[in-house]
């Protein structure tokens, strides 16, 4: 990393409250690569949190934040899925999509209805193939579906003549098959109680609540210790207070066990509340992932005083701004979008930094001088 990285050229947003900078990372192979920003660096970077910046304590969790993008343990490397069109050709969901992110990370993708957000979920599962390109996990390239990939799907998929604890035990016998009954039930009880069951481990699911439902679904996908959990929308069909208590658990389990997470929400608080990194998706067809919002908002954010974060509104804003009006227009906006160097967004306090992956890229990074960066 150069010392004049943060220090790039200054743009004008056309938003009288936010101004932007844009800097260029170390030229990496695809978004989120580039080498971990040194603490001189972070030290002439406008600071994420809103405590002081002079704080050792906050300092030194910017430096981690930003390394461990550096680690690809998922790297999804130019897939495209194509569909047979009406005409006899073929319509393209998605072309050349790359997104990386690293051991331990919370990814949450937010994108339009039909963008292919599920798609690109699938084929992390390896539920379904991408018509070109390759998904890499922890080293390995996926070819199709594996217990070290766990998905949980809005609706509940749970068994329905297995009981809470029969349905946890079932997934935890597919993992280790030669365990024997006490084992896996001690395994699969300390999952239930992980999620907050205990004493409804031998109730049915028609006996059940849908957020206790989805709350077996969690364990069990928890239970069989996967290294990414995969989530379409889970909490989606629940009523607010369920989903906010079940969204409150997600985040203490995953920061807890350094869970790796890839999530699709329509709920943009949502996905502050929970995710480290947030993908943007434009419409299809022909769905590009545009931008990376890195979470402003501290690790220790509480789901109830979210927005009284300093950064709460500019973040909240920047991402439904990009929904409202720039993922439609996006391909003409941005002719020139480099799906490998896909710009990453960190909002500061009444900044608005861009860091572009690419060096290339700096010269002509065009999002901060879109009006409909406004907020
Ligand atoms: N089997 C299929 N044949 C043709 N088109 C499909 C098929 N499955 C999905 N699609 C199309 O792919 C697009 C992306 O679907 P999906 O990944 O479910 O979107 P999202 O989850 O973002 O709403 C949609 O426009 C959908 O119509
Ligand atoms: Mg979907």
């Amino acid at each position: 990393m150069r010392d004049d990285v943060l220090h790039e050229r200054r743009h004008n947003l056309t938003s009288p409250r936010l101004r932007g900078e844009v800097g260029s990372r170390a030229p990496g192979r695809d978004p989120g690569e580039g080498a971990p920003l040194q603490p001189e660096h972070i030290a002439a970077a406008p600071h994420p949190n809103p405590l002081p910046a002079s704080g050792a304590r906050e300092r030194a969790s910017f430096v981690e934040s930003l390394s461990m993008s550096s680690d690809k343990f998922i790297s999804i490397e130019a897939i495209a899925k194509r569909y047979p069109g009406a005409d006899g050709g073929e319509i393209a969901v998605f072309e050349n999509l790359w997104l990386s992110m690293a051991r331990g990370e919370f990814g949450c993708v937010i994108g339009h209805s039909g963008c292919g957000k599920t798609t690109v979920l699938n084929i992390l599962a390896g539920l379904d193939q991408p018509s070109e390109g390759t998904v890499i996990v922890d080293g390995q390239a996926i070819e199709g579906t594996s217990l070290d990939r766990a998905v949980i799907f809005q609706s509940h998929a749970l068994l329905p003549w297995r009981t809470v604890l029969g349905n946890v035990a079932y997934a935890v016998t597919s993992k280790w098959r030669d365990w024997d009954r006490t084992k896996v039930k001690a395994h699969a009880q300390t999952f239930i109680d992980l999620v907050g069951l205990t004493g409804a481990e031998h109730k049915r699911p028609s006996e059940l609540s849908g957020g206790m439902k989805q709350r077996v679904g969690i364990a069990r996908a928890l239970s069989i210790t996967p290294k990414i959990m995969l989530m379409d929308e889970p909490f989606s069909a629940l009523d607010a207070l369920t989903r906010g208590t079940l969204q409150d658990e997600v985040r203490r389990i995953c920061l807890e066990t350094g869970q790796t997470a890839f999530m699709i929400t329509h709920d943009v608080d949502e996905a502050i509340y929970l995710a480290d990194k947030i993908f943007l998706m434009t419409n299809g067809p022909g769905a590009v992932l545009a931008e990376i919002v890195e979470n402003p908002l501290p690790r220790d954010r509480g789901r109830i005083d979210l927005h009284r974060h300093p950064y709460y509104y500019a973040v909240r804003n920047h991402i439904v701004d990009f929904l409202v009006s720039r993922s439609k227009t996006f391909a003409t906006d941005v002719p020139d979008h480099d799906p490998r160097s896909v710009p990453i967004v960190r909002i500061g306090k009444s900044e608005l930094v861009i860091a572009s992956v690419s060096e290339s890229k700096q010269a002509s990074w065009p999002g901060l001088s879109r009006p409909s960066t406004s907020l």
